[in-house]
């Protein structure tokens, strides 16, 4: 069966006629890249692609990736300014035995050769909020601000399971600095016999517990998806407690190799998108003293920056 499950409200459009897309017939691939693509060109989405979220110096650097569930294959680009579709040059990537993950100028030259256009991913907006902060002399340590990924899992009719993950990361962060979402096994991770995963929250943090691996791993045990995402997050974050360290910005989306799916989350709201044969829907994952529910919404009820 096809399905596709995606990150926040921000994605529900996108995801919604990609899921049109895929009951009609449309690739897993096509379908992952067209719903991340969407977001990361539209600017009222502040933490992805144009317009994204600037670093310490102003300027905005994006990550993003993709894995094919049926080769394990995966194509990441990290910390690049001015490739229009990060995640188009991720799917790119992946097929090459070598070189599949570029950095900085190295994947803008892929993206140039390979036909992307390229642009300033700056916008008047990223710029505005940088200066305010900067003049609110808030450390960058502190400065998770909302900053959201944007994933996309998605299983098409003829087996085909892909991941595409997007971000322009950390608000404020320093230059240079990459999180989870380009990071395989930790942003993301697919394979066909088992199901697939991605993160979104702080990169940090879910580097520290390869959460996209560990979902998947669990799926392969068989667990089923929505305990697999569940317990994934839930054993990482009582190991941190163990440290002393509280979880406070991290979720999860996964689906299994038959195209069931399944979400988690640290936090008290984390919308996300999924199309199934249920129909297309947006729920909310609340967690909330210890307990994580799952309920679907109306669109109009979230924000669309959420
Ligand atoms: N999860 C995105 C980042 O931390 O960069």
């Amino acid at each position: 069966m096809a399905s596709i499950i995606g990150t926040w409200r921000m994605s529900y459009d996108s995801v919604a006629e990609a899921y049109r897309r895929l009951c009609g017939g449309e690739s897993a691939m096509n379908a992952v890249e067209y719903a991340v693509a969407e977001v990361e060109k539209n600017p009222a989405f502040t933490s992805v692609g144009y317009g994204g979220l600037p670093a310490r110096d102003g300027q905005v650097y994006l990550d993003a990736g993709w894995m094919d569930g049926n080769t394990l294959r995966c194509g990441a680009v990290l910390s690049v300014r001015h490739i229009s579709s990060p995640v188009k040059a991720a799917r790119l990537l992946c097929g090459r035995a070598k070189n599949w993950m570029l950095c900085g100028e190295g994947a803008e030259a892929f993206a140039i050769a390979a036909g992307i256009p390229v642009m300033d991913m700056r916008t008047d907006n990223s710029v505005h909020r940088w200066r305010e902060r900067l003049a609110d002399e808030i450390s960058a340590a502190g400065a998770y601000d909302g900053h959201d990924t944007v994933c996309v899992i998605a299983k098409d009719d003829e087996g085909h399971l892909i991941v595409g993950t997007s971000t322009s990361g950390l608000f404020m962060k320093e230059p240079g600095r990459v999180g989870d979402t380009p990071i395989a096994g930790s942003g993301f991770y697919a394979d066909a016999e088992a199901g697939a995963a991605a993160a979104t929250g702080l990169g940090e943090d879910i580097m520290r517990g390869c959460l996209s691996y560990e979902t998947v791993a669990r799926m392969r045990a068989g667990d089923n998806v929505q305990h697999a995402v569940e317990t994934a997050l839930q054993t990482y974050m009582m190991r941190r407690d163990r440290m002393g360290e509280e979880t406070e910005n991290i979720s999860l989306i996964a689906m299994d190799a038959a195209g069931n799916v399944g979400a988690a989350t640290s936090m008290e709201s984390f919308p996300f998108a999924a199309g199934t044969p249920d129909g297309m829907f947006l729920y909310e994952a609340v967690y909330r003293h210890g307990q994580l529910t799952i309920g679907r919404r109306h669109p109009e009820d979230i924000p669309l920056g959420s």
